[in-house]
């Protein structure tokens, strides 16, 4: 099975330009040769893929979506996703070490000034330095409204104090947007923004977090004790923080959910290949229909996430309120990946369980889909106040 590339039916195309299907072919080589290689090693060692990241940012598979105008690729969210999925069909650790530039400048390209768009953005062009999203922590990850981090304004600067944890990349940021409360008196509406350099005085960082999967990634803790920052990197109004973390996550979901898709699809390759191979009763155990079916489910509903994942993806670049199917798609292509990647192993029997064979890798790494940027229980939440709700 490989992506619908040409069909046309009834006046909606799910064809895929020339350029597109280069875009996909240069990311497919590149997870190829310099992620795959790579793979095992960094999932042994958890040792941060600063190589493997700096050759991606030389052949421009990071910071897919920073505009033109600040010296970005200025990609759609659509041909994001062609990107993101052969890198994470690569590795899902290498694969979101290098994508979650996308989180971290997320709340930037969405709600920074025209002065800050011009400051932060173009040395993530430059060179290949990383920034992160400070939302979660010890006591509220799924319910954002909890978060405790304080931002207190004195004058021209404002001090944070707090803590974060499960945050992407932060352990090798140059930068971090930290969600903390300016009115905790307020709830959600008491939030706000900051850009955070991470070399600032009283930013450490206290823990490297040990995972079970996507070990590769730096998912990292970090504590703010009497943090200034100037009011200049304050993102959108006081206040507004709160939604404007759920409008960058309305826009990255659609980009995780690809990822999703991507190590199934990994997953899938090698159970199709082994099936193929393996003789069990005098015939290849493909030829069971115990393991056909289990290799049949898996072929339709990778590509069902897929697609979801694409129409989520075309709603936003359409300029579309998308909240309802980027969680459709986070949530169906993140149990979808764990489901697949959970058969794989059943497909390789006694081998599968073995490091020695890739799959239990994947079925470790394909779990966190199901918890980062919203666990699959926050995305049907989400789903349901669309539907019981709407925000209209
Ligand atoms: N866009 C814009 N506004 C939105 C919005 C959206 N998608 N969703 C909600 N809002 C607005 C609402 O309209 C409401 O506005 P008012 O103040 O005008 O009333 C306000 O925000 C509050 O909305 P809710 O009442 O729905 O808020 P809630 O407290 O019930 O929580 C939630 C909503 C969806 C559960 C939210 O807390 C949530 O998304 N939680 C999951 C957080 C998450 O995904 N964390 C992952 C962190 S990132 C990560 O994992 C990456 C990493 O680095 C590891």
């Amino acid at each position: 099975m490989t992506p619908v590339d040409t069909a046309v039916s009834g006046g909606v195309s799910f064809a895929l330009t020339d350029e597109q299907k280069e875009l996909r072919a240069l990311a497919r080589e590149f997870a190829a040769k310099e992620i795959r290689p790579a793979a095992a090693e960094h999932d042994v060692t958890m040792r941060h893929p600063a190589d493997v990241i700096a050759k991606a940012h030389g052949v421009g598979l990071m910071n897919l979506h920073v505009p033109a105008e600040y010296g970005g690729l200025g990609l759609n969210a659509f041909d994001g996703t062609l990107v993101g999925e052969e890198l994470n069909w690569g590795c899902t650790g290498i694969g979101t070490s290098i994508g979650a530039n996308g989180l971290g400048a997320g709340p930037v390209i969405i709600a920074g000034s025209d002065e800050q768009k011009a400051r932060w953005l173009p040395p993530l062009l430059e060179s290949p330095i990383l920034c992160s999203f400070g939302l979660s922590e010890p006591d509220a990850g799924s319910d954002v409204a909890r978060l405790k981090t304080t931002a207190v304004r004195r004058g021209d600067e404002y001090v944070l104090n707090g803590s974060k944890t499960f945050i992407t990349n932060a352990g090798y940021a140059d930068w971090t947007v930290v969600f903390a409360k300016t009115d905790p008196s307020k709830g959600h509406r008491g939030i706000s923004a900051f850009i955070v350099p991470m070399d600032a005085p009283g930013v450490t960082i206290e823990q490297h977090l040990d995972k079970m999967g996507q070990r590769a990634t730096d998912t990292s803790a970090f504590a703010l004790q009497d943090v200034v920052v100037p009011t200049a990197n304050r993102l959108g109004e006081e206040g507004g923080g709160f939604k404007l973390a759920m409008q960058t996550l309305d826009f990255t979901r659609p980009g995780t959910a690809i990822g999703a898709v991507g190590v199934a699809q990994a997953a899938y390759e090698l159970a199709v290949d082994y099936a193929k191979e393996r003789v069990t009763f005098d015939l290849p155990i493909a030829m069971h229909q115990g393991v056909n079916f289990m290799i049949a489910d898996m072929a339709t509903e990778i590509e069902a996430a897929r697609l979801l994942t694409w129409q989520a993806a075309w709603m936003l670049d359409q300029g579309e309120r998308a909240t309802l199917y980027s969680s459709f798609a986070k949530r169906f292509a993140a149990d979808t990946a764990m489901k697949v990647t959970t058969d794989a192993v059943q497909v390789f029997g006694g081998y599968g369980y073995m490091k020695e064979y890739p799959v239990e890798k994947l079925m470790r790494d394909a779990k966190l889909f199901q918890i980062y940027e919203g666990t699959s229980q926050i995305q049907r939440l989400v789903i349901a106040k669309e539907i019981f709700m709407p925000r209209g």
